[in-house]
């Protein structure tokens, strides 16, 4: 099947949730992939922040085939005692907030924030969860009746009852929905799918307060932010918060489906058997993998590369921002998850299908934010070429044709 063929087919038969870009890929490796007629592309969406060792890395392919090679699943679902499980709870033992000290693992992101909510409601007796507008918790009914989105809600009625949503970054709003209802607070540490939104640095640690003063629960939702994606770990960590339950996915197995969900002991002591569990729940290739890429980032010291790709990134859409001002709204975001927002949808796509045209694959949020999200080893002359096709794509829009379609616009200081 070439490369048309693919798209042929899966343009009819294929249950697609939205638009897809017109390339069919056949392979990766590292930030770079390859669609079926050999063309070369470099990756800044690692696939939504997941492969944080970019694609077929070594760490992820070994770990796959030796492990496949002994066993892929528990007999008993996972009641019976796993050596991949074990090597990947005594690797993330090194790496999780210290007040954390059990873990139960999911195959996504969405399962682990589901128990998380399942749990709390059992554990507290009370059935309210406050959540942020523009958060993102899921998909699953339970999940997506967390995320203060309404374009991702609103078109599924109903939602599981009792949610509430505050804006995010103010604890006011959530000092105020607090009462002696509240099951749990629901919260990502930076806005990811929201668009990349970075609150005041000491939010999450006034939230977590506030719900120690209501008797609520906290459950950090670390599923994009975890794993080195914006430097640290785990910005909960970082911050000394102690949550009752940390939400991991994404980054967690580079690639192969996986999530886990952490809890503080004093929530571990109030779980019963039967009270939660899957088939698949902590398989041995999965953790295998996990235990693997873990490993690598801890032992490669990925934070160093994250930060100093980071920098100078932050450094170039700064610039960006200073010489294109009727483009470029606002730049934000830590390490490597970061946003420009421009000012008009038109742009966005424009430069979307242009990179594309060029050789770089881009993440769109919302319309007008392009969200950067590379893998964590991209080397910076890679990044840089990046950068480089999406500027000149951003002056090309001032000069082109298109530029003339949308309406006039000047640049500074270029
Ligand atoms: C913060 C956050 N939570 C939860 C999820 C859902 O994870 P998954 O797609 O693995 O179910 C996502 C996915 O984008 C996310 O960014």
């Amino acid at each position: 099947m070439g490369h048309n063929e693919t798209i042929a087919v899966e343009d009819d038969i294929h249950l697609s949730f939205g638009k897809k870009l017109p390339v069919s890929v056949e392979r990766g490796e590292g930030v770079k992939v390859w669609d079926e007629n050999g063309k070369e592309y470099l990756d800044f969406t690692s696939g939504w922040a997941v492969a944080g060792l970019g694609y077929s890395h070594k760490a992820i392919v070994d770990a796959i085939i030796n492990q496949s090679r002994k066993i892929i699943h528990n007999p008993n679902s996972g009641l019976t005692y796993s050596p991949s499980r074990a090597r990947l709870l005594s690797v993330l033992k090194k790496i999780l907030p210290s007040n954390l000290t059990k873990v139960f693992f999911t195959n996504s992101g969405a399962e682990a924030n589901d128990a998380a909510i399942k749990l709390a409601r059992k554990i507290t007796g009370r059935k309210k969860i406050i959540s942020t507008l523009m958060s993102f918790h899921g998909r699953t009914i339970g999940t997506l009746s967390a995320t203060g989105q309404t374009v991702q809600t609103e078109r599924f009625n109903v939602h599981m009852p009792f949610f509430e949503f505050v804006p995010f970054n103010d604890c006011e709003a959530i000092r105020k929905v607090l009462d002696d209802d509240t099951a749990a607070v629901i919260i990502e540490p930076i806005q990811g799918e929201g668009g990349v939104r970075v609150p005041e640095p000491d939010y999450l640690e006034i939230v977590s307060g506030l719900c120690k003063q209501a008797g609520a629960l906290l459950i950090v939702d670390e599923i994009q932010t975890g794993f080195f994606r914006t430097g640290p770990a785990f910005i909960t960590a970082e911050k000394g918060v102690s949550a009752d339950f940390m939400t991991m996915g994404k980054g967690i197995a580079g690639g192969f489906p996986f999530g886990a969900v952490a809890v503080a002991q004093s929530i571990a002591s109030k779980i019963e058997d039967g009270d939660h569990g899957g088939t698949y729940n902590g398989n041995p290739l999965g953790c295998a993998v996990a235990a693997s890429v873990v490993q690598y980032m801890i032992e490669k010291h990925i934070c160093i590369n994250v930060h100093s790709v980071s920098k100078s990134t932050k450094i170039i859409l700064h610039g960006w921002k200073k010489k294109y001002p009727e483009l470029i709204r606002e730049i934000r975001g830590e390490g490597l998850l970061l946003a420009v927002e421009f000012t008009k949808k038109e742009y966005v796509s424009y430069i979307q299908s242009k990179t594309l045209e060029n050789g770089l694959i881009l993440n769109i949020k919302h319309g007008t934010i392009i969200r950067l999200i590379p893998a964590l080893t991209v080397e910076w002359e890679e990044m840089f070429k990046g950068l480089k096709i999406i500027e000149n794509c951003i002056f090309n829009l001032l000069c082109s044709r298109v530029n003339s379609e949308i309406g006039v616009l000047h640049v500074t200081g270029a």
